[in-house]
């Protein structure tokens, strides 16, 4: 019987794979098939490591397509509004689906949380605390940060490359957001 369990928890740690986090502002998704750079995927998105292949690892992304731009994957779309919220990746054409697999560099995997969001939570309360006290990603729902931010975009002087940046930690640290908080 112990083996039995012993051969089942390896079997399913190889299903499921192991949590890693995406460990870089962005970097490319590769098609595993093709080789060749689909897309883009950003710090902090949660992935299932499927196999770590040396300089490059092979990882599956769970979302939903974005009801707004079906190229994006995202953590949901708001309800309401079918707004999306939280980006996961972008696909340079096509479809973003649930699921897929997709090569990433190993270096810019890490197997914490925590580490993945860290310099984006310096560049936000640098950027976002001059005025006034800085305001916890928490204070809000995901989906009110877009409108305080496009509100705080123009006194903050951020492009909106920066803006996306920002609100996709504002978003996943929101009181109902997905990232957890640890030290
Ligand atoms: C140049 C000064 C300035 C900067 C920089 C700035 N803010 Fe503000 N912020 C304000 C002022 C003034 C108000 C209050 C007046 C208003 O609501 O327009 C405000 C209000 C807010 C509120 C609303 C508070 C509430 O409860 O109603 C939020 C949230 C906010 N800022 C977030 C941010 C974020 C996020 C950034 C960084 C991108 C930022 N702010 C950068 C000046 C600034």
């Amino acid at each position: 019987m112990k083996k039995v369990i012993f051969l089942l928890a390896i079997l399913s740690s190889f299903a499921f794979g192991k949590n890693m986090w995406i460990y870089n502002i962005k970097t490319n998704l590769i098609d595993p098939n093709s080789n060749e750079v689909v897309g883009e995927i950003y710090e902090g998105t949660p992935v299932k490591l499927i196999k770590n292949q040396g300089e490059l690892s092979l990882i599956e992304v769970k979302g939903v397509t974005s009801g707004a731009d079906e190229r994006f994957l995202v953590y949901k779309n708001d309800k309401n509004t079918n707004t999306p919220l939280s980006s996961f990746l972008k696909l340079n054409s096509g479809v973003a689906k649930n699921a897929q697999k997709y090569l990433v560099k190993s270096s810019d995997l890490v197997d914490r949380e925590y580490p993945a969001w860290e310099e984006i939570e310096l560049v936000y309360y640098d950027t976002c605390t001059s005025c006034h006290a800085g305001h916890h990603p928490a204070e809000h729902l995901m989906n009110e940060w877009d409108a305080y931010l496009s509100a705080m975009q123009y006194f903050a002087k951020i492009n909106d490359e920066e803006k996306a940046r920002i609100l996709r930690f504002l978003e996943s640290h929101a009181k109902d957001g997905f990232a957890k908080e640890e030290e």
